[in-house]
């Protein structure tokens, strides 16, 4: 496949899942609105049309909980072939919605939409109302998931990480107690393959943690004390305080300096408390698990993702560029999402081994930021190397380029382009 075919391919993929108003990731495995996914499909969205990528967050941030919270997946229409369906969450959503949240991209896409567009015709007001919006997000972040005020947020779900079955969750979601959980029927391995999907037993404990809230009323106020898993994942929070500083830049330029201070003293204070998470034998951050206090002895791509925040010449920047370099070394179709040496690696498992686009393009934006520039080429290359390979799929074997997952997946989509818009794609692939 050449440039011109990759980029066809996948503009063909945005419009196949485009509902109009929303993208479905994919059709069958995945047939709501997911949070991240839509964020980041809308990068690849603007190229193609502007006002289409500002609808697509609009939709999204239309569901915003009246606490700030934003939710996971939005059940615009009913399917059976999704399990766990609204019936199951029974959020009590004008409109259903999941109880639990994903990744927060939006700030970092807001600015990029932003910066993007004719000087003399940017959405100014949509882009005004949506950085509001973002912002009570955030506070309802640091207020609910940090409710002690250490600088950091815990996740109480492993989907809130987007990193569904990481390793990095295994003991802290080992301790999850499932007594008396409803019986279920998982609808996903009906559409992609077990052996790259989540266990039985990672299953069981989603769903323990889900009706464990649920019981609770979705009440926010409640569940982070009362959630048996919480872990505090340093990849999770350096995209939280990526986005927060984008807001505040975003703010700034559209006038709001209040709101551009406040956000960005927070975020140089979580800058300070997720240094906090750096594990020195690791050479990486890794996580803490806040019910037990004890660090996570796993070196997962999340301890990569700190590069996001870190400024050029942090001390960190050298052993993080250096453990990158190295899997890539090992496995060259993208990121590992574990470390290739860790025991639990495995290559088609969902997030414990396999690459993803949108990963590689969160480690590319950090190491662009820290003057990493070579090895963000390299990650690049990888990632168009996966789509050369085996089109756009949900994931890839990082070693072999094997597509993995769902297909047609549209943020793999709007990744390419993304990746073959920025000046460096075409020599490289040619290289
Ligand atoms: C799934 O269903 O696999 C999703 O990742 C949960 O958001």
């Amino acid at each position: 496949m050449n440039t011109e075919d990759m980029l066809q391919e996948a503009e063909r993929i945005l419009r196949l899942n485009d509902k109009g108003h929303y993208t479905v990731p994919t059709h069958g495995l995945y047939p709501f609105q997911w949070n991240w996914d839509s964020c980041l499909t809308a990068l690849g969205q603007f190229r193609l049309s502007p006002d289409r990528a500002w609808t697509e967050v609009e939709t999204l941030m239309a569901h915003q909980w009246p606490d700030g919270m934003v939710p996971h997946i939005v059940f615009h229409e009913r399917d059976e072939g999704y399990f766990p369906g609204p019936d199951v969450w029974q959020t009590g959503r004008p409109t259903p919605t999941s109880g639990i949240t994903q990744p927060p991209v939006l700030g970092m896409v807001l600015e990029q939409l932003f910066l993007r567009e004719n000087p003399d015709h940017r959405s100014e007001s949509r882009c005004r109302s949506l950085v509001q919006a973002a912002a009570r997000w955030h506070d309802w972040f640091y207020r609910c998931r940090d409710p002690q005020g250490t600088g950091v947020v815990a996740l109480l779900h492993p989907w809130e990480s987007g990193r569904d079955n990481s390793c990095d969750w295994d003991d802290a979601l080992a301790q999850v107690p499932t007594e008396g959980i409803s019986p279920y029927q998982r609808k996903d391995i009906t559409h992609v393959d077990a052996s790259q999907r989540p266990t039985a037993f990672e299953y069981d404990r989603y769903v323990a943690l889900l009706e464990c809230f649920r019981a609770l009323k979705w009440d926010n106020t409640r569940l982070h004390d009362a959630s048996p898993f919480q872990v505090v994942d340093p990849g999770f929070n350096a995209i939280l305080i990526h986005s927060e500083l984008a807001l505040s830049r975003l703010a700034e330029r559209l006038g709001d300096k209040a709101l551009a201070h406040r956000l960005s003293e927070r975020a140089a204070r979580s800058i300070e408390a997720m240094d906090t998470l750096w594990h020195a034998d690791l050479k990486q951050y890794a996580c803490l698990n806040r019910r037990t206090g004890q660090r996570v002895n796993s070196a997962s791509v999340g301890g990569l993702l700190p590069l996001l925040v870190l400024p050029q010449g942090h001390e960190h920047v050298a052993d993080l560029s250096g453990r990158l370099a190295d899997w890539l070394d090992k496995a060259p179709f993208g990121v590992c999402s574990m470390d290739p040496l860790d025991k639990r690696f495995d290559g088609k498992r969902y997030w414990r081994g396999p690459s993803w686009l949108i990963v590689n393009f969160l480690l590319i934006t950090g190491l662009r930021q820290c003057g990493q520039t070579e090895l963000a080429h390299r990650v690049v290359q990888a990632s168009l190397q996966c789509i050369q390979k085996s089109g756009c799929s949900e994931y890839y074997h990082p070693m072999t380029g094997e597509a993995l997952g769902g297909g047609t997946f549209t943020w793999t989509a709007a990744m390419v382009i993304e990746f073959l818009s920025m000046d460096d794609s075409q020599a490289l692939l040619s290289a």
